[in-house]
């Protein structure tokens, strides 16, 4: 009791002393951060006060299939080779339930050696809701959570740097993030973003799962469902479209397409292995082994 009282005094002073110095931090980052967002008007974004957390955490699920092992080992590798200064990035392989006796041998030696898979309790599907199943499970599956969840298809290249750069200033809460659908859509709000790859901050995974609009909504397009559940239950103020960052393979799909650019963020669309070279080469992935 007696020791409460000697420390009271000294308390006032160092509230004074705080608040000093968070009015400074304040307007310091105010003026350093209006900065990148007034140079993307097009992306509509609505953040005022944005601190600077240079790091952060982010789980990109790929959604493939248990037979899948080649496609699996490819993305193993090229993942494997990636890192980012600024971000903590898992990549993880989602699957709904295992369906046959081999997957218990051959998907189990996967577990042992790499420990990057998620099983869902689900059957897998196109259309039928395993996205939902994917973000509404991460809350009680996961030991830790993300600042970010990525969903991502295994035809797309994603590269880590860039994405985690491109997400440094954003926001952390509220945020939905992508390849903004319809291809000639440079607003955010118009309509959803692309299921290639887009990405949402924990807090609306955590409404994802125990909303009542998603369960209701659970069959159709995948993203394009996301982006009716975001917009019903009036959802992800912060929002951002990766353009030209994100983009479907040169000639693959219309106005989604264009060439390669150095700028980018993900590529999607890659079906064939001529397709995979071409984009491996352009961005220089092997560029350390200087006898290549
Ligand atoms: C952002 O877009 C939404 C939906 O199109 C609109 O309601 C809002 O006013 C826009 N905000 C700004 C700052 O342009
Ligand atoms: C934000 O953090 C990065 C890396 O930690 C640093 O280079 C940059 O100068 C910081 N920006 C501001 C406005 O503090
Ligand atoms: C998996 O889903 C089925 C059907 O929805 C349910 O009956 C079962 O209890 C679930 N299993 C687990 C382990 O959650
Ligand atoms: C790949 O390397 C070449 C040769 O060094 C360089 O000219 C090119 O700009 C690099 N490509 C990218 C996407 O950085």
């Amino acid at each position: 009791m007696q020791r409460n009282w000697l420390i009271l005094p000294l308390i006032f002073p160092l509230l004074a002393l705080s608040s000093f110095f968070f009015f400074f931090f304040f307007i310091f980052l105010n003026v350093h951060l209006k900065f990148p967002f007034i140079s993307s008007p097009s992306n509509n974004l609505t953040i005022i006060h944005q601190t600077n957390q240079s790091h952060f955490s982010l789980l990109i699920g790929i959604l493939t299939r248990p037979d899948n092992y080649d496609r699996r080992h490819f993305l193993r590798l090229v993942y494997g080779i990636q890192s980012s200064s600024s971000a903590t990035i898992h990549v993880k392989f989602i699957f709904c339930n295992l369906n046959k006796p081999q997957h218990r041998i051959f998907i189990g030696l996967e577990i042992l050696r790499f420990n990057d898979i998620i099983i869902l309790n689900c059957t897998e599907n196109m259309n039928g809701g395993k996205t939902y199943t994917y973000f509404s499970s991460l809350p009680t599956i996961l030991a830790a959570k993300y600042d970010y969840v990525m969903k991502a298809d295994d035809d797309v290249f994603i590269r880590l740097e860039p994405l985690a750069l491109s997400l440094r200033m954003l926001p952390r809460f509220d945020l939905y993030y992508g390849f903004v659908i319809p291809c000639s859509s440079q607003n955010p709000f118009v309509e959803y973003m692309s299921g290639m790859g887009f990405l949402v901050s924990w807090d609306i995974v955590e409404w994802i799962s125990r909303s009542e609009i998603p369960k209701t909504r659970l069959f159709g397009p995948e993203d394009k469902m996301v982006g009716e559940w975001l917009k019903i239950g009036r959802k992800a103020k912060n929002r951002y479209t990766e353009k030209p960052g994100m983009y479907d393979y040169p000639g693959t799909n219309g106005k989604c397409s264009h060439e390669l650019i150095k700028e980018t963020v993900a590529v999607h669309r890659l079906k064939r292995w001529d397709q995979w070279l071409h984009v491996l080469d352009f961005f220089n992935v092997t560029r350390e082994l200087k006898a290549f």
